[in-house]
């Protein structure tokens, strides 16, 4: 959680540091702040988004200053407020830092601390850092918080800044990102790519362990033990446009149509002459023939495509696939061997629940492919192999392109080990994949529709409870349909497989509940429609995703959205776009934050 930002160089960091932090704000909004030097330390923060630090700015404006640090906050330890709000100083008001991250030890440093009579202001863990800093600093900053370092348990990224060195800025990581920006005379810090991007392309991923020392016309990189690194300078390719919303009201609808492109792309490099390529895999032939089970852990959203995949990989492959959410995986001792192989997925690579549990399973023996799409993350690092799914940045909080970019991935996954393993005919797997190749032009069709589905999403808005029902493959996309929804409009919406209605959920059935139903073409379709009728027969008003060409399901439902007809096992891809429009468009009626849903941040690098 969070967003840092620090400058170093010639032009007035504040609003470098301002525009910077509107680019992160996806990674928390409850509060931020900025810290800059001109002879002392001047601090400026505020609760809220990221327009009150600048409106406060305006009021109680900084004298001009070439260093400073910044944060956006997703409040981990202490409310959301002011006074633990980012930046924070010690006592002698010479040090000053931002910390993305959690500290696990502070309540013990913190007491020991306090017992040297240092005064503590905010409730947070971040304030012992710069309270540690202060009890080592004898004029040499980069000393002083590698020895404070070594007394931190827990992940971190930091800036640090201090009066009596308006030339340095010192930062440090270990389990949160941070990258370094290499510009002309001046340098950055950020927790991504985009709150830089406008200044340069040149990016360092500082690794786990390392620190550095930032001055306008320099970096120096260092390991916690002090040995200099020789540091690896990437170029960031992707256009600024891409972070940007171009036109659309918000990021979620912009990224919602990005996915045809998306998944275009995805098929151009990876599928070549109906055979896939996984470059990244980085796993012979032998030694996927040599795996005696998968097993998946991702969180949220990421999680339902795992779900898919799990249908997926079964159906094409015939080896066993467990899946688990990452924060349960690490605590209930997994059956995971040398035998196994671990797909971990995830949006940005940071999620501190999908790292432990992959390197639970690698201390297991197991391999591990992540599924990623932040280039140069800590899952991709950590990985085996890594299968980037290059949607390019995500910046709405409520994930869309990277759910089916992860779907599409798995579906090539798959696809390559069915072609190993031998399971299902060549003959099927052909009509797979030349079905998946229609999927980016279906997605458009859905998409030119899109004013029927707001329209009908309006007039729904008003339903204070929805249900979401899917079978067998669509079962993960009916999760997901609920999740979109009850995250960004806060309305309480609930997934559920169709078959267990019965077994208790269908006591919620009424005049007052919206049930949308995902009745595409498929095996179980009959049953569904059943579902639907008990459903109806109870009150309950029924919104249909159904295929193109049934011309029956109007008979059973009060709304039906058609999606274009493919492969059976392709469908989830296709059934999951008029839910993200649905979620979309009756969040936008209830005047919801789309991009920025309340309690949430984009990625969880917190337990
Ligand atoms: C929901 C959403 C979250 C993420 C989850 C995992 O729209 O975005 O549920 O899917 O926090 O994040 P990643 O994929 O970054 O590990």
């Amino acid at each position: 959680m969070c967003g840092i930002i620090g400058y170093i160089g010639q032009q007035q960091a504040v609003p470098i540091l301002i525009g910077g932090l509107k680019k992160l704000e996806y990674r928390g909004y409850d509060s931020s702040g900025i810290g800059i030097i001109n002879g002392k330390i001047i601090v400026r923060k505020t609760n809220g988004k990221i327009q009150n630090l600048q409106d406060l700015i305006q009021t109680h404006p900084v004298p001009s200053s070439t260093i400073g640090i910044s944060h956006t906050r997703w409040a981990t330890h202490g409310a959301p407020n002011k006074i633990n709000a980012h930046p924070h100083s010690d006592n002698t008001g010479k040090i000053t830092l931002v910390h993305n991250g959690i500290i696990e030890n502070y309540e013990i440093l913190k007491k020991e601390l306090q017992s040297k009579g240092h005064k503590f202001e905010s409730e947070t863990d971040t304030e012992v850092i710069v309270h540690l800093i202060s009890e080592y600093y004898k004029n040499d900053l980069l000393d002083a918080v590698r020895k404070a370092i070594k007394k931190l348990k827990g992940a971190f990224a930091l800036g640090v800044i201090c009066a009596d060195h308006p030339e340095l800025l010192v930062t440090a990581r270990i389990g949160s990102p941070l990258i370094i920006g290499i510009g002309k005379n001046e340098n950055f810090i950020a927790s991504d790519v985009p709150a830089i991007l406008e200044h340069t392309r040149k990016i360092i991923y500082l690794k786990d362990g390392e620190l550095a020392c930032l001055y306008k016309d320099k970096v120096d990189i260092f390991t916690f033990e002090g040995k200099s690194v020789k540091p690896k300078i990437d170029e960031v390719t992707f256009s600024i446009e891409a972070v940007q919303k171009q036109g659309f009201d918000h990021f979620m609808l912009k990224e919602v149509h990005e996915q045809p492109d998306v998944l275009q792309k995805m098929i151009g490099f990876r599928l070549k002459k109906g055979e896939v390529v996984l470059e990244g895999l980085n796993l012979t032939e032998k030694q996927l023939q040599s795996i005696k089970n998968i097993t998946i852990v991702a969180c949220g959203t990421a999680y339902h495509a795992g779900m898919v995949g799990k249908y997926i990989i079964e159906h094409l492959s015939g080896r066993p696939v467990n899946i688990d959410v990452s924060s349960e995986f690490r605590y209930r001792d997994p059956i995971v061997d040398k035998h196994t192989l671990l797909l971990a997925i995830s949006q940005s690579g940071e999620t501190a629940d999908t790292l432990a549990a992959v390197r639970e399973a690698k201390n297991k023996g197991a391999k591990v492919v992540s599924v990623c799409n932040v280039i140069g993350s800590s899952l991709a690092r950590e990985s085996d192999g890594v299968l980037y799914t290059h949607a390019g940045p995500e910046i709405g909080v409520a994930s869309t392109k990277a759910y089916t970019a992860q779907v599409m991935m798995l579906y090539l996954f798959a696809i390559k080990l069915a072609s190993i393993y031998k399971k299902v005919s060549e003959k099927e797997l052909k009509a797979i994949i030349s079905k998946l190749k229609q999927i980016p032009q279906a997605y458009k069709q859905i998409l030119d529709h899109k004013e029927n589905i707001a329209t009908m999403a309006k007039a729904n808005s008003h339903f204070g409870c929805f249900l979401f029902l899917g079978r067998n493959i669509n079962y993960p996309t009916a999760l997901e349909g609920a999740l979109k929804l009850k995250e960004i409009s806060y309305i309480p919406a609930e997934g559920y497989a169709a078959g267990e209605m019965k077994h208790g959920p269908i006591a919620l059935i009424d005049e007052y509940r919206a049930v949308v139903c995902v009745a595409v073409q498929s095996e179980t379709y009959d049953k569904m429609v059943s579902n639907i009728q008990e459903i109806r027969s109870r009150k309950g008003k029924v919104i249909a995703v159904a295929t193109e060409g049934d011309q029956t399901i109007q008979d059973h439902a009060e709304h039906v959205v058609f999606v274009p007809k493919t492969h059976p096992l392709l469908t989830p891809l296709l059934a999951v776009i008029p839910l993200q429009l649905i979620a979309y468009y009756i969040s936008v009626q209830r005047g919801c934050d789309v991009d920025q849903p309340r309690n949430l941040a984009k990625s969880v690098t917190v337990e």
